[in-house]
């Protein structure tokens, strides 16, 4: 019998955690829900991101789910206790193995994370990097999950000055002579973007993708047994199935197929 993992996004993101996963998990089922109907969350309260990101786990449950990744990161961010209490099943979350990389990554002990308002503002991240010895700068950038879902991601002049305002306006925030040596993305959509951070950062900082590690995480918790098979994945969403084939391709890098729509309780 094969392992069915269950992948939780509010909506698209969270196809570029399954992208980095089917390499390395061969043989594995994937159901994947994106929330598409009640996205963002990046912009939602705690107490709203909590009782949509239980509702979505309950059903990848009901699919059968042995395992779920959080690959969203404001779920993972606001509610992951909650989606823990509601779980049968392990839990990873992307805060964890992210903050746990770049703490294996930085020399300068030094982080500078980007995410959500939402992620930001629960500082998650700074409290999972600083119990690593990290110092942490945190900036919000809420106008880049638009952005990439526009598909303004390849060196679009509007993007590269989005990202370079971002990025100016953490630099405001560090002392100087303290750069950090390390910029964590925190939200499904950078991986994206990792061109444009690239040109901007021209080699300043190691860039640590929450969405890779988690992935590699994932597939050594989960010790997957060589086999010939290809992952199979099943996608559910809470809006429009057209929609989400047709930009979800971008961030999985390959079609989507098998989507079908599924009514949420509130
Ligand atoms: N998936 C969300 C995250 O990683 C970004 C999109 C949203 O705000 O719903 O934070």
């Amino acid at each position: 019998m094969s392992m069915t993992v269950g992948v939780f996004d509010s909506g698209f993101g969270g196809l570029t955690v399954l992208r980095a996963m089917l390499p390395l998990l061969p043989g594995t089922r994937f159901v994947y829900l994106g929330d598409t109907a009640r996205l963002p969350y990046g912009s939602k309260s705690r107490a709203t991101i909590a009782r949509y990101a239980v509702s979505s786990v309950e059903f990848l449950q009901q699919q059968g789910a042995d395992f779920l990744v959080i690959a969203c990161n404001t779920a993972s961010a606001l509610a992951l206790d909650e989606i823990r209490a509601a779980a049968r099943v392990p839990v990873l979350g992307v805060v964890e193995t992210g903050a746990a990389a770049a703490a294996n990554v930085s020399k300068a002990k030094s982080v500078l994370v980007l995410g959500t308002a939402a992620t930001i503002a629960s500082h998650a991240y700074a409290h999972a990097c600083s119990a690593r010895g990290l110092h942490v700068v945190e900036q919000a950038c809420p106008l880049l999950v638009p952005l990439v879902e526009e598909g303004w991601t390849d060196h679009h002049p509007v993007t590269a000055t989005v990202v370079d305002l971002y990025l100016g306006q953490a630099q405001s925030l560090y002392a100087k002579g303290s750069e950090p040596d390390t910029l964590l993305l925190g939200c499904t959509h950078y991986p994206l973007l990792r061109a444009e951070f690239d040109r901007a950062l021209a080699g300043r900082m190691t860039i640590v993708d929450s969405a890779g590690v988690t992935a590699a995480r994932a597939a050594e918790l989960l010790a997957p047994s060589p086999s010939a098979a290809p992952a199979r994945c099943e996608f559910f969403v809470t809006d429009s199935p057209q929609q989400f084939q047709s930009l979800g391709s971008r961030f999985l890098g390959q079609p989507v197929e098998n989507v079908q729509h599924v009514e949420l309780p509130e």
